[in-house]
């Protein structure tokens, strides 16, 4: 049935007026559901082997790829902002087919966990990708079979030793984002037999075969051919990222990770369900880069555009965001 134009409506009762709690700011403090806070913000930083200046990210404007002393400017920066924590990225000078350089005590990504600790110690919490592809020279996550295929159980050896590597350089929390199977256990396994059981897992639990990587992949000079479809989820399976996460659970992890966060919020909502441990989302470069862009053209505001994103993965459920913009939102949520 359809109201003629200019028929009074009768109304019964009074009328339900959800506004009147959104009259004042007060009021919408007041009965506001979700909140941001710095301390939940984790900042991904990459540091460069060899360079002498800090490089910036041509498809991530404002993210640069550190030197050794900019990144500890950075780190105590973060620990100054109150946030989290940071989550640190090599970028070696040499590639080869192991990786080698990551296992390396002497190797970027290591020696930079070994700056980061010294400069903040426990005011933030470091953490440091556990990952291969930043380390070989074909680029995957993995070592390769003779037939050029990721080798599952030969690279959780090589993750077993990265871990190692990155415990002895003082690291509080490893991220394996490699999605190999069993990836989970193993560090925890290794770790635990070299007395470092006080190091925690942020695991990649359900991260997915992602067009949203692409300027990260420029970040830290990626140079994978091809995709990581063999490794990495494909993008309309939920059921399978919940199995991801409850098996990462099971073997040990302590936060699982949704990654990338924006196109798959209703897989953070379905895994922090199903878990009783913390729940990341990785706000990924792509995500970032999408916002900074359109803001470059003034096509967007870009701070009130931050906040919104950041406030959407939180209603989520997620407990922590990893974010490029984690600095700057710690800016803005303390004004
Ligand atoms: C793998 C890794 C990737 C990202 C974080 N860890 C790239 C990939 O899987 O291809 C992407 C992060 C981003 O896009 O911001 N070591």
């Amino acid at each position: 049935m359809t109201v003629g134009a200019g028929e009074p409506q009768e109304v019964v009762g009074p009328v339900i007026r959800p506004r009147r709690l959104r009259r004042t700011p007060a009021l919408r403090r007041l009965v506001g559901e979700t909140t941001v806070q710095s301390g939940q913000l984790i900042l991904p930083v990459f540091v460069r082997e060899d360079i002498s200046e800090p490089v910036p990210i041509l498809s991530m404007p404002g993210v640069v790829q550190h030197t050794r002393d900019s990144l500890r400017a950075a780190v105590s920066e973060a620990a100054e902002l109150g946030l989290g924590g940071v989550m640190l990225f090599g970028v070696p000078s040499s590639k080869d087919a192991t990786g080698s350089g990551a296992i390396d005590p002497t190797g970027i990504l290591n020696l930079a966990i070994n700056d980061a600790v010294a400069e903040v110690g426990d005011a933030l919490t470091v953490m440091s990708d556990l990952c291969l592809d930043e380390f070989t020279d074909h680029g995957h996550c993995g070592l390769l079979t003779v037939d050029g295929e990721v080798d599952n159980d030969k690279t959780l050896a090589a993750y077993a030793d990265m871990a190692l590597a990155q415990a002895e350089a003082g690291v509080d929390m490893v991220g394996p984002s490699g999605m190999m199977d069993g990836q989970v256990a193993v560090v925890r396994r290794a770790l635990d037999a070299a007395e470092h059981s006080r190091v925690g897992i942020l695991a990649y639990s359900a991260k997915y075969a992602s067009a949203f990587f692409g300027p990260f992949r420029e970040a830290v000079g990626s140079s994978l051919e091809g995709d990581r479809r063999t490794y990495q989820q494909d993008p309309g399976n939920v059921r399978e990222g919940v199995r991801e996460a409850l098996l990462d659970v099971a073997e040990g992890a302590d936060i699982v990770m949704v990654k990338p966060a924006l196109a798959y919020l209703d897989v953070v909502r379905r895994v922090r369900d199903a878990v009783d441990v913390p729940v990341a989302a990785y706000n990924v470069s792509g995500e970032y880069s999408m916002v900074e862009a359109a803001a470059a053209r003034g096509w967007i505001d870009r701070d009130a555009a931050m906040l919104e994103t950041l406030t959407a993965i939180r209603r989520a459920g997620a407990d922590v965001i990893l974010t490029y913009w984690a600095a700057d939102a710690a800016r803005l949520l303390a004004r």
